[in-house]
Formats: C-alpha cells, sequence, structure tokens
C-alpha cells in the first residue's frame, strides 16, 4: 500500500503557520490590553464559515460580546473562577446553535428538497445535529481567530441557561461555549497561561486497522 500526500504537503505549509495554529498554541486567561474590533471577528467568521457542517446545517450563532454593558450583563452567568477573566477580556464570543437552523435548508442544502418540512416537527433530531455541527464549527473558530494572531480562551463553566435569557431571548440560540479573545498576552503576566499539560500520542490515541 502506498501511503502519500499529508507529510508532503504539510512541508509546503510554513512552519511558522502550523506553529502558530497548533504546536506553540496556548488558552489564555488574560490578553494584552489591545482592544479587538469586531470587524476583525467578521474577517475570521468569513473565513471559518467554509467549514463542513450536516446537511451543510451550519447552525453556529455568535454574539460578540463588546461593550462593558454587554459585559455586565454577561458577568453574573459565569462561574466565579471564570467570571473575572471575562469581565477583562477584550472581547467575549457567545458560541451557540441555533434550534431553527432548518429554516435556511432551502438556500443551505436545496438538493434536500423538503427536508425543512421534515425536521420543522423534530426538535430532537434538530438538536443533534445541530449541536453536532456547531461544536465543529466553534473548533474551526478557535483556529480561524488563532489564524488572525488572536488569542483565546474557551469557557463551559457557566450557566448557559442564564446567559441564553440575558441574550437569546428572541432568537431562542442556546449557548454552547463562551470564549475570551483578545491579543497576545503581556510576557511578564504569569497568570496567561498555565505550563502545558499532557497530550495523549498518536498510540494513545489512535488505531489503524
Ligand atoms: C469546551 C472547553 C471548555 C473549557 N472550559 C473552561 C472553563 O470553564 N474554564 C477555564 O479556565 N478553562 C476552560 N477550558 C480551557 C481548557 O482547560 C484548556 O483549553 C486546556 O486545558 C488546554 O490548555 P492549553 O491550550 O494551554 O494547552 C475549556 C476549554 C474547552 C475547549
Amino acid at each position: 500500500m502506498v501511503f502519500h500526500g499529508s507529510v508532503d504537503e504539510r512541508a509546503s505549509l510554513h512552519e511558522e503557520v502550523l506553529d502558530r495554529l497548533f504546536v506553540e498554541a496556548h488558552t489564555t486567561n488574560t490578553f494584552s490590553d489591545e482592544a479587538v474590533d469586531p470587524a476583525v471577528i467578521a474577517e475570521v467568521y468569513e473565513d471559518i464559515r467554509w467549514a463542513p457542517t450536516q446537511m451543510n446545517a451550519q447552525p453556529l450563532r455568535l454574539t460578540l460580546v463588546h461593550t462593558s454593558e454587554a459585559k455586565r450583563r454577561l458577568g453574573p452567568h459565569m462561574r466565579p473562577g471564570n467570571r473575572d477573566k471575562t469581565l477583562a477580556a477584550p472581547i467575549t464570543i457567545i458560541a451557540a446553535w441555533d434550534p431553527t437552523w432548518h429554516h435556511h435548508l432551502p438556500v443551505l442544502a436545496p438538493h434536500r428538497e423538503g427536508a425543512r418540512e421534515k425536521l420543522d416537527p423534530d426538535p430532537e433530531a434538530r438538536r443533534e445535529i445541530g449541536q453536532r455541527s456547531a461544536y465543529l464549527q466553534i473548533g474551526y473558530l478557535i483556529i480561524g481567530l488563532r489564524a488572525y494572531g488572536l488569542h483565546v480562551g474557551p469557557m463551559t463553566g457557566l450557566n448557559p441557561t442564564g446567559v441564553d435569557e440575558e441574550f437569546h431571548a428572541e432568537t431562542g440560540w442556546k449557548t454552547a461555549v463562551v470564549i475570551n479573545v483578545g491579543w497576545k498576552p503581556n510576557a511578564d503576566d504569569a497568570k496567561a497561561i498555565r505550563p502545558r499539560a499532557g497530550r495523549l500520542s498518536f498510540d494513545d490515541a489512535c488505531q489503524i486497522v
């Protein structure tokens, strides 16, 4: 059997890019003082929207929490250990999934005739498909933010019902992950990152059959 492609293709991508996206990318608690323009997040979104999703459903919905007034509304719904760093982050993204993602199917999946009508009475199928693909899109979002030089602190330590009541009352979106976003933390900030913990090796996590 001949295996080919991956090593050559990796070599053609700059080592620097791979390091930024993967090897040196670190979850961070703090950021530099520089503001993040929501327009930068819009640019990131333009790129990450090409992620594959089931039925091309694209159920991910984002709320950019940018003003101090909006941060004040988010704070009480974060777990105490996540609260201060969320209030201090230049921008915080509430990543959610839309239970009515199927309304867009006539445009997003015109080849699936009647799919919207079939899913209308089936909220459980919409939840399963919507959550699955939204989490996949969130992975793309994290990598996309890093590709633009931003740093991220994803969190699930929060009260999703409270966040939904506060920010999604009109849309019905369901909070999945909240992500603090900003520019590279100051080098002398000891609280910014934790020392890297272990990662499973290929042999630990994979099988070849
Ligand atoms: C879905 C998800 C939820 C997380 N929730 C929290 C959280 O509530 N609070 C927190 O401080 N870190 C949280 N983290 C951060 C992880 O602990 C961190 O990404 C992981 O330990 C890897 O750290 P590293 O990137 O520095 O190697 C979360 C990460 C993910 C992806």
